[in-house]
């Protein structure tokens, strides 16, 4: 299949309209979208990226309006998140109305919706005129992409159009959260923390591991991962131990890289990513993992940062990316 790269939306939402696939720029990650009552367009999504069908998608909408003809009832937390958070890098998970197909929630009886505050995400999905089911546009188990230049590498020749834009804002996927229950539960961090919301929606509000009972099916898969083996460290120590084995066992030293904070690991690895602000470390840190790999590096340090504020979403991503 021959890829169309554009800038022109019009194009992109054509495309969407005819029931292809459309690779967009969203302020967390790009995204791979449908018309959400598409059914055989959703389910070229699930094929193309390799997603098991029992992983359901995010729905995108373009106004807060929309969200009434993709879920059954807004519950009063959901009302509050969406007052405060929409447009931007947060999902709420809502019971979902009869007139989204099965495919796109793995049967559950909940829906996902987000509304991003990407100008051109949202003016595609006005164009297109029909919500947009999308996940992030990589192969499954591969870091999200936060460049169309990414997003080509995945998925030239697989998806009919990509619409170009300038790299994500946050780089990490958004915080989603269920508002079904009592109080609202943060089923993936991101960058509306855990913090933010305790503050301005609910103080009960908790990240629940996604240990036990499966809440986001999305969870218990592997992610993010580059092929490079990704280790974390928290001080220089661990990494002289691990240099002094590797003499010890006389083993070649391999391509090693960096990615953090900390100014002192500078030149002590052969790729190194010195991010000024943590906010910076979660922008660039799928887009390292991925730049190590075209470099050939075979262990990827990060730093270990404290799980507050975005710290949070940023550990969850290594930690999901840790070869077990
Ligand atoms: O920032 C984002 O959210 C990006 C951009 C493209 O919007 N999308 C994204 O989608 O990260 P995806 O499919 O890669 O991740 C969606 C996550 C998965 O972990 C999935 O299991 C969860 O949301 N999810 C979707 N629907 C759900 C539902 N009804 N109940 C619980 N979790 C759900
Ligand atoms: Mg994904």
């Amino acid at each position: 299949m021959r890829t169309i790269l554009t800038d022109s939306i019009k194009i992109a939402a054509y495309n969407v309209k005819r029931g292809d696939l459309v690779a967009f720029p969203t302020e967390t990650v790009y995204g791979i979208g449908a018309n959400v009552f598409d059914e055989k367009a959703v389910s070229k999504i699930f094929k193309i990226k390799g997603r098991p069908a029992d992983n359901p998608l995010i729905v995108h909408v373009a106004s807060k309006k929309d969200i009434g003809i993709l879920a059954k009832e807004i519950t009063p937390s959901a009302k509050k998140i969406i007052k405060k958070f929409f447009p931007g890098p947060v999902t709420v998970i809502l019971k979902k109305n009869e007139i989204v197909p099965d495919i796109v929630t793995a049967s559950l009886d909940t829906i996902a919706i987000r509304m991003p505050s990407s100008k051109i995400a949202r003016e595609l999905i006005k164009l297109s005129g029909v919500p947009i089911a999308a996940p992030s546009a990589n192969f499954s188990g591969s870091p999200s992409p936060t460049s169309f230049q990414h997003v080509m590498k995945d998925l030239s020749g697989k998806i009919s159009c990509i619409l170009v834009g300038p790299a994500s804002k946050y780089g990490l996927e958004s915080t989603v959260i269920d508002c079904t229950g009592k109080y609202p539960v943060i089923l993936r961090p991101g960058s509306v923390t855990l913090e933010m919301l305790r503050k301005k929606i609910d103080k009960r509000i908790v990240f629940r591991k996604s240990t036990g009972r499966i809440k986001s099916p999305g969870q218990k898969y592997r992610h993010y991962a580059p092929k490079a083996k990704v280790k974390l460290i928290s001080d220089y120590r661990l990494r002289i131990a691990d240099s002094q084995s590797i003499k010890e066992a006389k083993v070649e030293k391999q391509k090693e890289a960096f990615i953090g904070l900390d100014k002192k690991y500078l030149n002590r690895f052969e790729v190194v990513k010195i991010c000024k602000t943590i906010e910076d470390y979660a922008k660039n840190l799928f887009s390292f993992f991925r730049e190590c790999d075209d470099n050939g590096v075979k262990i990827i340090y990060c730093q270990k940062v404290s799980e507050k504020g975005i710290g949070l979403a940023i550990m969850n991503r290594v930690k999901k990316a840790k070869h077990s």
